[in-house]
């Protein structure tokens, strides 16, 4: 363990953070009577705590975002040498890594050319809702500003995210919301009525058409989907469904804003999710595995197209994207997220995401046989998920404390930790999720399922 949080130190630790810090996305109460978990140092899949107790990290540092793995020296070093060099200037002007990481960047990106930066998931999301309604106000008297969302997807944490976000749990209590957004139904064949038909994949990107005509197209400036929706229970599109999406999408005028926040940067064994299924779109956002968390950074890729809207009339002091992120001019960001695709490259960790997907989707289907408590199970490359059931038949969900239950005899009999949906919707916080790091091993994915497995095997006693 760390020396320098050995022993009274790692107890004084444990009492600032219980007295001072408040954690995401966590009820403080039983921390009373408990230690918060305080993680210490990592290395590829493994992380320690502040006692000692190494775990196995099945989700890429909780919410699929150490796509490398931990301690990566080399990004380490390009992030030092970069701040002592030039840390900061504001996004104004250009700088060495922000230069050379958009160019990298859109050369894996055919089709789309600039790059903005920011520093989250939601901000980024946040400027392609910003440049939809400004070209609606510059192009179309601010007609075409509605951007329509997918039930079960969720784009952040912001206000306005939220208002774009179909997680019911999410936004609960948060409203009221940005006006202007409007949501489309989901694409999850598993629990769709018609969802066995092979045409449907085509019929669900149909209702995204109804809803278009329904609101006039006219009114309708982007719709932004996830390639594959992560927290709303890891949905990969049917067959179909994309190409359908695209169509309809040049039909009536509407960008197509894909949200690579989880996706992007190789999880599902291309560099982009939407990749997988010919997709073309307009505007492209990232954050997690831009870096790998070594930075915090996030982008907003377009078009030239698009902005080439923006540079249209000079005489017009307002006819530019007026918008600025502080932070988007940290040179951190772009420097780690360099040496973070020089590193996918130079391991062919798209390949191993090919090769161990196909292996944890294996492993999975065995624990569907031997559980029945496992309904389906679904994802692409290492991003994947199992939904848990009372019923195969009748597909009632398991009690959100059972899949809770499940998480948790991972984490404290295997020392495994694995994610699970969680307050996204009433009832159907029931899917587990594994997003293990690029660089994973069959030993590692054996050693995952296998946690999961002993877990289930409990909650049948
Ligand atoms: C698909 C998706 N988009 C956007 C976000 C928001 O990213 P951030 O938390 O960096 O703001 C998330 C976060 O989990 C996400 O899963």
């Amino acid at each position: 363990m760390n020396k320098a949080v050995a022993g009274l130190e790692s107890a004084r630790i444990v009492d600032d953070d219980r007295a001072h810090v408040w954690h995401h996305m966590i009820q403080h109460k039983p921390l009373e009577n408990a230690d918060p978990l305080v993680i210490v140092e990592g290395k590829g899949l493994r992380v320690k705590d502040i006692n000692g107790r190494e775990y196995l990290d099945a989700v890429s540092g909780g919410v699929w975002t150490v796509n490398v793995g931990y301690g990566r020296e080399s990004i380490a070093d390009a992030v030092r040498e970069q701040l002592v060099k030039m840390c900061y200037f504001a996004n104004t002007a250009g700088s060495v890594p922000g230069a050379m990481f958009a160019e990298k960047l859109t050369e894996k990106m055919p089709g789309l050319s600039r790059v903005y930066y920011s520093n989250s998931g939601s901000e980024a999301n946040e400027k392609g809702y910003k440049l939809v309604r400004q070209l609606a106000a510059l192009k179309n008297g601010g007609k075409k500003h509605k951007i329509l969302y997918r039930d079960r997807d969720y784009h952040g944490t912001t206000i306005t995210a939220l208002s774009s976000g179909g997680q019911l749990q999410r936004k609960d209590q948060y409203g009221p919301f940005t006006p202007g957004f409007v949501e489309v139904p989901h694409c999850l064949a598993y629990r769709a009525p018609n969802g066995d038909d092979p045409d449907y994949g085509v019929q669900a990107a149909r209702e995204i058409e109804k809803v278009i005509l329904r609101e006039g197209p006219d009114t309708v400036g982007s719709l932004i989907l996830e390639p594959v929706t992560a927290g709303g229970g890891v949905i990969t599109p049917p067959e179909g469904y994309f190409e359908t999406v695209q169509e309809i999408c040049r039909k009536y005028g509407v960008l197509l804003h894909i949200d690579e926040v989880v996706c992007g940067m190789g999880r599902t064994g291309k560099w982009f999710g939407y990749q997988h299924y010919g997709v073309e779109p307009d505007i492209v956002t990232m954050a997690k595995g831009v870096a790998s968390g070594y930075a915090a950074i996030s982008v907003t890729v377009t078009t030239e197209e698009l902005f080439g809207e923006f540079l249209a009339d000079v005489s017009d002091t307002m006819h530019y994207f007026r918008d600025i992120s502080t932070f988007g001019g940290c040179t951190a960001g772009p420097a780690a997220a360099l040496e973070n695709m020089r590193i996918i490259e130079q391991e062919n960790l798209l390949d191993n995401v090919d090769e161990m997907g196909e292996y944890l989707m294996g492993l999975l289907h065995e624990l569907k046989d031997k559980h029945p408590m496992v309904g389906d199970v679904r994802g692409k490359g290492l991003f994947v998920g199992a939904e848990l059931v009372q019923d195969r038949v009748t597909k009632e969900p398991v009690d959100e404390a059972v899949a809770a239950a499940v998480v948790t005899h991972c984490l404290r009999e295997s020392a495994v930790m694995i994610g699970r949906t969680t307050r996204s919707f009433p009832r159907y916080n029931n899917t587990l999720c594994l997003s293990p790091a690029l660089v994973c091993s069959r030993g590692d994915l054996d050693e995952i399922v296998g946690a999961i497995d002993r877990a289930l095997t409990a909650q049948a006693a």
